[in-house]
């Protein structure tokens, strides 16, 4: 018989895990505590943007194979588990909060039947996949538990579940390890690694492969710091370096840097953990690549300064971009929010702009300027700042927005707009890591 899924948290992960695998043929069962959320999917309507996802979740729920509730006795039928529940930074510190992770796992508990297994796909310090299973030991000795970390990034959230570039899985036992390959089976058969590991390795996997992302873009952004102080392009360097096979040319886009919901807060997490385990000089570097990455937000206010004045209040700045990347409606930690809150709160009159984002947005800075569209976002701005890089603002035409504002000044805080079409237009261009 084919295995039943539940999904234990609709976010983002849970609920792309959810429709991505009812359209591998099984029947999920998607559970979360938040009503609204769970009324909304139930609809096949999306609490958030992400591009393919909406559709796929629509016709799933249309197959009956996929449905949402608040009630957790509903997973009693299912056989494998996913706990896909947030873990956010802790509101005291650096550490990881684990109480959703937690309380996911007691909540099932007393629904599991004879032989399921739970999985966790959460992003969670190392020895957590350890301490669940020792508590499931406990009150469900009839269940197991094992790890698979999920690389999907937003935006692309449906092509990284149903076709990732590996699956790991931190197993106890061979059993475990047979029940992931059957509910993978149609993902191995596309010749997907698969890897085995231990409870710890498959936490640490996660948390490494974040960390090293980080860092490759707060090198690129060290480099641009060299290259405004040397006279140098950090764009021309990263291609450059790019060529070799060892570095590869992806993830070296200099800018504002890296925000979201799991780059920073992973960082931080793996950082207060390895102090945990006594480890914690083998992390400190990641304390730098914080840093760096929160310099690159302040050079570029320190860029729109010296631009205008160092009394920003008599001027308005419109700012293209709200989300931590484009293609999404995301704006947990975004750069391109945090700047426009930091101009604003300096005294400047900010207005943003964002394809999908502008409603989250508003909800957690209420008192920016927002704008319907890149026109009336722009009218008589004395700067504007790129910083999101959406297609829609790569695709703009300087020389119609030019009669638009008051000062053609423009600073690219992503390093994607073409300097020398602006340049044309008559405007004043600027980016990051670039002096020419
Ligand atoms: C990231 C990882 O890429 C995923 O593999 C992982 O599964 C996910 O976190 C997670 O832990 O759940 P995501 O947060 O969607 O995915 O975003 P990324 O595409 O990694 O971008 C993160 C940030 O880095 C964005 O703000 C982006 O603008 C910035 N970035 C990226 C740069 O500044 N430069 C680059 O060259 C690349």
């Amino acid at each position: 018989m084919a295995l039943k899924l539940s999904v234990v948290g609709c976010g983002y992960l849970g609920a792309t895990h959810a429709a991505c695998m009812s359209s591998l043929g099984f029947e999920v069962i998607g559970v979360d505590t938040d009503p609204e959320k769970i009324a909304l999917l139930s609809k096949g309507e999306l609490p958030f943007y992400e591009p393919g996802l909406d559709s796929l979740l629509a016709s799933e729920i249309k197959t009956g194979r996929l449905s949402f509730t608040t009630d957790f006795s509903a997973v009693a039928d299912a056989d494998v588990h996913f706990i896909c529940v947030g873990t956010p930074q802790s509101k005291d510190g650096l550490a990881a909060d684990l109480t959703y992770v937690k309380s996911a796992v007691a909540a099932i508990a007393p629904h599991l039947k004879n032989g399921s297994l739970v999985v966790g796909k959460s992003t969670v310090p190392v020895g957590t996949a350890q301490g669940l299973r020792e508590q499931l030991a406990k009150s469900a000795p009839h269940a197991d538990l094992a790890w698979n970390p999920e690389f999907l990034r937003e935006g692309f959230a449906v092509e990284d579940t149903l076709t990732p570039n590996r699956l790991v899985v931190g197993v106890a036992n061979d059993r475990a390890e047979e029940i992931l390959k059957e509910v993978y089976k149609p993902v191995i058969d596309l010749g997907t690694p698969w890897i085995r590991a231990d409870l710890p390795t498959s936490e640490l996997v996660k948390v490494a492969a974040n960390s090293f992302l980080a860092t490759k873009i707060s090198f690129i952004n060290a480099m641009a710091e060299v290259c405004e102080a040397a006279g140098g392009d950090v764009t021309v360097l990263a291609k450059a370096i790019g060529y070799d096979p060892r570095i590869g040319n992806r993830f070296l886009q200099a800018g504002i840097g890296f925000g979201g919901g799991c780059l920073p807060k992973d960082i931080r997490a793996f950082m207060a953990r390895a102090e945990e385990l006594g480890a914690k000089q083998a992390l400190e570097f990641l304390r730098e690549i914080d840093a760096i990455n929160l310099r690159a937000r302040q050079r570029v206010i320190d860029v729109v300064r010296a631009e205008l004045t160092e009394d920003l209040t008599s001027y308005k700045i419109a700012v293209l971009g709200a989300a931590f990347k484009p293609d999404s409606d995301d704006v947990r930690d975004s750069p391109a929010l945090d700047i426009a809150a930091q101009l604003q709160a300096a005294g400047a009159s900010v207005v943003v702009h964002d394809p999908k984002a502008i409603e989250n947005a508003r909800k957690r800075f209420p008192n920016l300027g927002f704008a319907a569209n890149v026109e009336e976002c722009v009218k008589d701005a004395d700067l504007i700042l790129h910083l999101t890089e959406w297609r829609e603002y790569r695709e703009l035409n300087p020389k119609a927005l030019a009669s638009l504002v008051k000062k053609k000044i423009v600073i690219d805080g992503r390093n994607a707009l073409e300097r020398d079409k602006w340049r044309a237009a008559g405007w004043q261009f600027h980016a990051l890591g670039r002096t020419d």
